[in-house]
């Protein structure tokens, strides 16, 4: 089968690779990847050890390469991951993410759709967030209207109706995932979780927005990419399936979890750690809780995560602490200019 994965030097596209090229060595994988910011051909390295993986530059937004790309490489099953994916960056500049979530998933199926019966399956890659915010309870499931309150969540959620009306109207095979909150190797530390693990290992402040209360889904990476291949290989053809961890988790709670993990690994007290958390001006906006209900992607395909919230933050910390050269390669003066732009204007309350 040859495997097309878009945003395969990404966060999980990373770990997707990883995982599943030297399981897979009959199948022929193309990594195409527009190299934007948090990519980073290092994350990839152990997929780019096996011959039956390939990389490609390739900005989606171009139709034309686009195009081309996908005619010659003619695959069978594409995993459709590129995106722009955070939410703060999405309020300070939208319109990118327009350009690269809703232009490059257009231009990706405009490309397939050229592909006739060679292709299986398109498997679009997507976001609990297209929900909207949950209140104190209830959980998300696949039949939660759409009710996107970011410009990121708002232009996935306009990639899942692209791919939706490509199936229906030109009979595209596709399958849709929404996942919760990814946390595990390879992050780039914009995210909350990462940017807590380096920070409070570095004695440096940890921003909590508002007063910690929202409350987020966390979910290991790599049970993530599992669930993909559940749905891949035994979900069915137009259906969606929603993917969490049934780890609900409030922001400071979390945040004081990374502290005591990073204190025990430094030999210091957790108190010293603690006091370096900060509340500060929330975000615009700001989603008060996702929860997901994950039977259908439970009973149909067979999945259930294999970490736990204990085993996966343990994971997840010393990774961070054993692979200090990935972190220094995304150190760079983009990554300083971000922590500038989004945290230093930020007023401690
Ligand atoms: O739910 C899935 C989504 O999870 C993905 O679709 C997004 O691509 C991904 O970025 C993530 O979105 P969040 O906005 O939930 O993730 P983030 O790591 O940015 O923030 C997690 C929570 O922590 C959120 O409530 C905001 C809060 N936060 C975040 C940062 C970066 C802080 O309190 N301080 C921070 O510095």
């Amino acid at each position: 089968m040859r495997i097309l994965v878009t945003g395969g030097c990404g966060f999980i596209g990373a770990n997707f690779l990883n995982l599943s090229v030297p399981r897979r060595p009959a199948d022929e994988f193309l990594n195409v990847d527009a190299l934007t910011y948090s990519a980073n051909p290092n994350s990839v390295a152990i997929a780019s050890a096996c011959p039956n993986y390939r990389f490609q530059k390739l900005d989606l937004a171009d139709a034309a390469v686009t195009e081309q790309v996908v005619r010659e490489f003619e695959p069978n099953l594409v995993v459709h991951f590129a995106a722009e994916s955070h939410v703060d960056r999405s309020i300070l500049g939208p319109r990118v993410f327009f350009r690269s979530n809703v232009e490059g998933t257009l231009n990706l199926l405009e490309a397939c759709r050229g592909l006739g019966s060679a292709l299986q399956l398109f498997h679009h890659v997507s976001t609990d967030e297209v929900y909207g915010s949950l209140g104190d309870t209830g959980l998300f499931t696949e039949a939660t209207p759409y009710d996107p309150s970011s410009p990121y969540s708002a232009s996935k959620a306009a990639s899942d109706h692209l791919v939706r009306a490509w199936g229906r109207t030109y009979g595209l095979p596709f399958k849709v995932t929404n996942c919760s909150n990814n946390y595990g190797p390879y992050q780039f530390p914009e995210k909350l979780v990462p940017l807590m693990v380096l920070n409070a290992k570095n004695d440096k402040a940890l921003p909590v927005y508002g007063r910690g209360t929202n409350v987020r889904d966390w979910l290991y990476v790599t049970d993530h990419c599992e669930a993909i291949w559940a749905v891949i290989e035994r979900g069915r053809i137009g259906h969606t399936y929603n993917i969490g961890g049934n780890n609900e988790q409030a922001n400071l709670t979390l945040v004081q979890h990374i502290c005591r993990l990073v204190a025990a690994k430094q030999g210091v007290s957790p108190e010293k750690k603690l006091s370096l958390i900060q509340f500060v001006a929330d975000r615009p906006g700001h989603d008060h809780r996702y929860a997901i209900d994950a039977s259908k992607i439970r009973e149909e395909c067979g999945w259930v995560p294999r970490e736990t919230f204990a085993s996966g933050f343990q994971k997840t910390v010393d990774w961070y602490f054993d692979n200090e050269a990935w972190v220094h390669t995304i150190e760079t003066g983009a990554y300083r200019n971000w922590l500038e732009t989004n945290y230093v204007q930020r007023q401690t309350r």
